[in-house]
């Protein structure tokens, strides 16, 4: 049934913008190689003006490009309305030979949707239906599609995916909130599993999978062919690891264990993000800066949480957040 990049029960690292550009999947497959799949943050497909075939490479990242074994497990991620220029942008991606195209429908920000894109789309179905037939029709390679389960409730939630599978989408992630319920409340899995018996093209569950025994109990209960960790792997970006080690045995999984494997990692994550930054010339200052971007929910476990955060967040110098690493370590 399925022709995708990658196998049945699959982890994929979550598109997020501002985090998995070309150096931050370069360094995090390279530090914790157990990740099955990867997506570049979305690509904006402009209204107006040229589309450049270097500004998409560039989007994906040029080192990143020149990493075949990186490059077969990383999917192109854009994010359109009714008014750009999809069919144009979605033709240069596909001459540029690109395997894996997904489309963004789940953004929730209020002026993507004020252009009537990302989940906006979801609440408007005859456009949405044009959009993905243009795709279809422009895209040679595997093109899936990352939903929520609707704009402002669910009634259009089997719609939707009747929609996509109808028009040629092999596979459909799912963050199973509305739009208007923005990050509230715990994601709720019921809609997965709905989506798991409705549809007969893959179906990836995504929200709110933040532990080994989360994703246990995600393909115990709700059956989805992969899973996609967002926050979560911002926040343990060495989950598949852990998953691969103890996904039969997560009752081992102790706290201290945890942790300890954790201040561990957290060196090796920082160091190969660094070597990976310097490459792409950033300078200390922004690589300080996104370092302190990517600590939002990494020190959560820690028992005085909120003085190690503190302490790192409060770095002036990209010296000190490093030394604040050997520290954990000692
Ligand atoms: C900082 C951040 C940036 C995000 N950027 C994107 C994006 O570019 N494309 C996308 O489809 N989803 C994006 N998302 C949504 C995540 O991919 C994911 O669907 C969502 O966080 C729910 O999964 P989680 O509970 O595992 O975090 C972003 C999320 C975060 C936290």
């Amino acid at each position: 049934m399925e022709n995708l990049p990658f196998k049945k029960h699959s982890l994929l690292f979550a598109p997020m913008e501002g985090v998995t550009d070309g150096a931050y999947r370069l360094a995090v497959g390279r530090a914790f190689s157990e990740w099955d799949y990867f997506s570049t943050d979305f690509f904006r497909v402009p209204s107006v003006g040229n589309i450049y075939p270097e500004a998409l490479n560039n989007h994906y990242g040029k080192r990143a490009l020149e990493n075949k074994k990186l490059y077969q497990k990383t999917s192109y991620q854009i994010l359109t309305s009714a008014r750009a220029q999809t069919k144009e942008t979605v033709s240069i991606i596909n001459d540029l030979g690109y395997h894996h195209l997904d489309l963004n429908l789940g953004c929730p920000s209020k002026k993507v949707n004020a252009h009537h894109g990302g989940a906006f789309l979801l609440s408007d179905l005859d456009a949405l239906r044009v959009i993905i037939k243009e795709i279809r029709e422009s895209f040679k390679g595997v093109f899936t599609a990352k939903i929520r389960v609707g704009y402002k409730d669910d009634l259009n939630f089997l719609n939707i995916l009747k929609l996509l599978e109808d028009e040629g989408v092999e596979a459909i992630t799912i963050h199973a909130r509305t739009r208007d319920q923005l990050y509230q409340g715990i994601a709720d899995w019921k809609y997965i599993k709905q989506a798991v018996k409705a549809c007969n093209i893959p179906i990836i569950g995504n929200g709110d999978i933040w532990t080994v025994e989360d994703i246990v109990r995600i393909f115990d209960e709700c059956d989805p062919y992969a899973v996609m960790l967002g926050r979560s792997a911002l926040k343990t970006p060495w989950l598949a690891t852990l998953f691969d080690q103890f996904k039969d045995n997560s009752h081992f999984l102790s706290e201290e264990f945890l942790l300890e494997e954790r201040k561990q990692h957290l060196d090796t994550y920082f160091y190969e993000l660094e070597k990976e930054f310097r490459i792409e010339g950033l300078k200390e200052e922004i690589i300080l800066k996104r370092f302190k971007s990517f600590s939002r929910y990494i020190f959560d476990d820690f028992p005085d949480f909120e003085t190690v955060r503190g302490r790192f967040l409060r770095s002036e110098k990209l010296e000190h957040f490093k030394d604040h690493l050997s520290n954990l370590i000692v």
